[in-house]
């Protein structure tokens, strides 16, 4: 999207009243928990509609503080039910569209939800602030609710060389990416058709505490304490740019402040890595030997590498804080110490989905020296 003016508005002062979707998820709950912490009198809404992937475990800190718990509110729905979110974006400053499915792997295997939720959940929210910006300037309320998209590296497709611009092609090769490529584009059709105030981001591979155990990281953190194997996926030379999830929630709620109507912006991260280099670090801290890690069938389609360029997030005054050693080492020792909380997330369904994702891949795997 083109540059636009500067941000000013509600959304951007102490006591703005902001609309979390996804709220409850790995990066949106951080950035609920980071922003709420402030104690500046930011109010949140969360609209969560709990899939598989959400959890109100993840904002327990914030329930276990009364100061925090009375500014915080918890709606279950879906950003797709316009009933539910339409009262809720009236109320709102700001909209923080985090509420997605957000699985490569479960995108190849069932990927109808990606869509409804992608697409139609967008253009939900969409419409919501299209009719605020009508009471905007009806003299209804005084200024329309700004929308904040957070979209993905993945947009781009896989970058062979060199790193990703904002203004590059999207080329999209996993239906959840198509999907999340297809709320931009409608993102950006309101900006241009109606005019409603928003701002995308595009953030790289993110790794952190409260990282569901389905991806990379957590996933082979989780199996190696349990000395189960490591379904690590082809050659594993693919390489992703890896971003701590506080710095990913600090940059949104940046842009959310400063970022020019209309742009977009990526957030890329701190290190770029194949996945046998973030393998041999999580168990290098862990203790666990690479004897684990079994070869297995490689992901249908597989990106082969993201690398975003960062200069246009860099200008507007945000830079990562932490490096890929601190944060690997500070994720690993947050999954051996909240062992209760991955291990409800790995019961009920995690079975079944384990089974259909790696059952056949890990009878035919070979060892991966
Ligand atoms: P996540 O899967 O951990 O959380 C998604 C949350 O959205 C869950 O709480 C889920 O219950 C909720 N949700 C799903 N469908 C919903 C619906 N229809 N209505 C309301 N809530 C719904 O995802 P995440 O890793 O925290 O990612 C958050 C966002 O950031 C996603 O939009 C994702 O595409 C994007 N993103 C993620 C990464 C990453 O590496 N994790 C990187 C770049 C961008
Ligand atoms: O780049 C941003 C994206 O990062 C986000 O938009 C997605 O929501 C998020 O899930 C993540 O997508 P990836 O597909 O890159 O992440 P994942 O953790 O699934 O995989 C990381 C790499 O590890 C990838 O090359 C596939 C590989 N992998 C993954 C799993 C789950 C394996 O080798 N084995 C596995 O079991």
């Amino acid at each position: 999207m083109s540059a636009g003016a500067a941000a000013a508005g509600p959304w951007a002062d102490p006591g703005a009243r902001l609309l979390v979707t996804g709220g409850a998820g790995f990066i949106g709950s951080w950035f609920v928990r980071d922003v709420l912490a402030r104690r500046d009198g930011t109010r949140i809404t969360v609209l969560d509609k709990l899939t598989y992937a959400g959890s109100e475990a993840n904002l327990a800190p914030v329930r276990a503080d009364p100061e925090l718990a009375a500014r915080l509110e918890f709606v279950r729905g879906d950003i797709a039910d316009r009933d539910v979110v339409g009262p809720l974006v009236a109320a709102a400053d700001a909209v923080v569209n985090f509420a997605a499915e957000s699985h490569v792997d479960r995108s190849i295997l069932d990927p109808e939800a990606f869509l409804v939720t992608g697409v139609i959940g967008v253009h939900v929210l969409l419409e919501a602030c299209r009719l605020e910006r009508d009471r905007a300037l009806a003299g209804e309320r005084a200024v329309a609710p700004r929308l904040l998209q957070v979209s993905t590296d993945e947009v781009y497709g896989s970058v062979e060389t060199g790193s990703s611009r904002e203004g590059d092609p999207l080329a999209p090769r996993s239906p959840y990416s198509a999907a999340k490529a297809a709320g931009e584009l409608l993102v950006r059709s309101y900006v241009v058709t109606h005019g409603i105030d928003a701002v995308v981001t595009r953030g790289s591979n993110t790794y952190g505490p409260y990282h569901h155990p389905e991806k990379l990281i957590p996933l082979f953190i989780t199996n190696a304490l349990d000395d189960l194997p490591l379904p690590l996926y082809g050659d594993g030379l693919q390489r992703r740019d890896w971003l701590y999830v506080a710095d990913h929630a600090g940059a949104i709620e940046h842009v959310l402040r400063f970022g020019a109507t209309g742009e977009t912006y990526n957030i890329p991260g701190s290190a770029e890595l194949t996945n046998r280099e973030v393998v041999a670090a999580l168990l290098g801290r862990l203790g666990k030997p690479w004897s684990l890690v079994r070869s297995v069938a490689d992901r249908p389609g597989h990106d082969r590498r993201y690398a975003m360029d960062g200069s246009r997030l860099a200008a507007l005054g945000w830079h990562n804080r932490m490096p890929f050693r601190e944060g690997i080492a500070a994720t690993v020792d947050w999954f051996v110490a909240n062992e209760g909380w991955w291990r409800a997330i790995r019961s009920g369904d995690w079975d079944a989905y384990y089974e259909r994702q790696y059952g056949a891949r890990l009878a035919g795997s070979t060892r991966a020296d």
